[in-house]
């Protein structure tokens, strides 16, 4: 088999009459050359389009997603809270699980200072705070320990108390999609799932290394799926506590003639599709954490 190297970074060859182009991020030059060079450049062309494919289904079975409304997936691990059964051992409580991408980085030590000062009110909403870096237990410990020792803004004397799980063989980080090698191959990015007190996925958010989190904006996403199930309404856009909901539409004609009519209380409504009420800030929290 005839084969060289070219300077775009390809090896191409040519064996039975056949046209072979290796090159891992294809681009139109290669087409070019594949006319120029072959008249099968066309097989050539689909045997590698073919592996391409091949190559996609390899990566989603290293790069699986977890799903909103599926069961999140089952992990044993060790932690710096001692070893793990992900999400059993958590069963009858909310899980915020979420993924950094190094110890002793400073995006992800704002990060840890912030979650940590937030601890005891994740704690209030029945929420189990789970983290996770492709770090090894001695990194986490010793970081954690670090952590204790600084100040940043408001916080010092943080303690991190929730678990923070290895992941060296980045199995866990594979199997809930956090490893996305379009970032990086080797750390996780800032990954949020929501898992709620029946282990299902509820939620998820994608940052990248660059970006720290708004943990704020983390507690009202939990605060929001919580109200969801207690009330049975869906929140508009920037919803807090005390904000208007979002009653559902009417499903039956009989449903759309009684709120055409007024009949269904305190509604206010911008189309008939789109009506709000009033749910008391009091009433909101009065649920909160008691599933
Ligand atoms: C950080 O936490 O500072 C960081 C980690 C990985 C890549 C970029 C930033």
């Amino acid at each position: 088999m005839a084969q060289s190297a070219c300077k775009y970074n390809h090896i191409f060859s040519f064996s039975k009459g056949l046209f072979h182009v290796l090159r891992k991020d294809i681009t139109l030059k290669i087409d070019v050359y594949a006319i120029y060079l072959g008249s099968e450049w066309k097989k050539a062309y689909d045997l590698y389009h073919g592996s391409k494919k091949n190559n996609v289904i390899m990566d989603n079975q290293n790069f699986g997603m977890p799903r909103i409304g599926e069961p999140a997936p089952e992990f044993t691990a060790n932690t710096t809270r001692g070893k793990i059964n992900f999400p059993a051992d958590y069963a009858g409580k909310w899980i915020i699980l979420f993924s950094h991408p190094a110890d002793f980085t400073p995006v992800c030590t704002s990060e840890f200072m912030t979650f940590g000062s937030m601890q005891a009110g994740f704690e209030k909403l029945n929420c189990q705070l789970v983290g996770l870096s492709i770090d090894g237990l001695a990194s986490h410990i010793a970081w954690l320990r670090e952590i204790r020792n600084i100040a940043w803004k408001e916080f010092k004397n943080i303690d991190v108390e929730f678990p923070l799980i290895e992941d060296i063989s980045m199995n866990v980080a594979r199997k809930y999609g956090m490893l996305q090698p379009g970032e990086s191959e080797t750390k996780a990015v800032r990954a949020v799932f929501f898992i709620d007190p029946a282990g299902v996925v509820r939620a998820m958010i994608y940052y990248p290394l660059s970006l720290g989190r708004n943990f704020d904006e983390l507690r009202r996403v939990l605060i929001a799926l919580q109200t969801t199930d207690n009330f049975r309404v869906s929140m508009p856009a920037d919803w807090r506590p005390g904000d208007p909901v979002i009653v559902p539409a009417p499903s039956t004609m009989d449903a759309l003639k009684k709120r055409d009519a007024g009949e269904e209380g305190d509604i206010a409504c911008h189309a008939w599709w789109f009506c709000t009420r009033k749910l008391p800030k009091e009433e909101v929290e009065s649920k909160l954490g008691k599933q």
